[in-house]
């Protein structure tokens, strides 16, 4: 059995959601951004977002690879890629967690290249002390300590993406 220690609780994820989609919705509110989701840990924070935000967007998914069980790997793989043109258009990747920074040092450098109108990156957690590239998050749910964590779409070898709080999961 894991052990798990409430780290945020799902009043303060819903208000901080809330806050980065009102931010969302007035920074673009002249355009319609693409929400470009990484599965599968975003799709909670994706979800809540779309729903929060208070203009049109539209949704598109990429599936990635890094993790093997609780540890990164610098090889990324795509496992599902979308077929939309991103051409001139605003796209904000959508991540449920920036550890390392590799899967989205991967993912920046391949979105860059169907040259969109602009790139915007909203990770609902951050680990800034192993956020290796130093990139530019537009929009930070939580800033947090480099342990390893789950619920809110977060998983540990498939499981808890259903629980609706951040856990720390204790004896890995
Ligand atoms: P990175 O490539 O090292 O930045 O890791 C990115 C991916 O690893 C995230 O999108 C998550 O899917 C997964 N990941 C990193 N840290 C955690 C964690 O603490 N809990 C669950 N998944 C994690
Ligand atoms: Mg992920």
């Amino acid at each position: 059995m894991d052990k798990l220690k409430q780290i945020l609780t799902a009043k303060e994820i819903d208000e901080r959601v809330s806050d980065i989609a009102n931010q969302i919705s007035h920074d673009f509110e002249n355009s319609t951004p693409i929400l470009l989701g990484v599965l599968k840990g975003s799709y909670i924070f994706l979800a809540d977002l779309t729903r929060k935000m208070k203009i049109e967007s539209e949704v598109e998914f990429v599936r990635l690879k890094s993790y093997n069980g609780n540890t990164s790997t610098n090889n990324v793989k795509i496992l599902y890629d979308f077929n939309k043109s991103l051409e001139e258009r605003d796209i904000i990747i959508i991540e449920d967690i920036i550890d390392t920074g590799n899967t989205l040092n991967f993912l920046c450098k391949k979105i860059q290249e169907l040259n969109p109108r602009s790139i915007s990156i909203a990770s609902f957690l951050v680990k800034p002390e192993s956020n290796k590239f130093r990139f530019k998050i537009d929009y930070i749910g939580f800033e947090i300590p480099s342990d390893f964590v789950v619920g809110y779409g977060l998983d540990f070898n498939e499981k808890y993406r259903n629980l609706d709080s951040l856990f720390c999961l204790i004896n890995k």
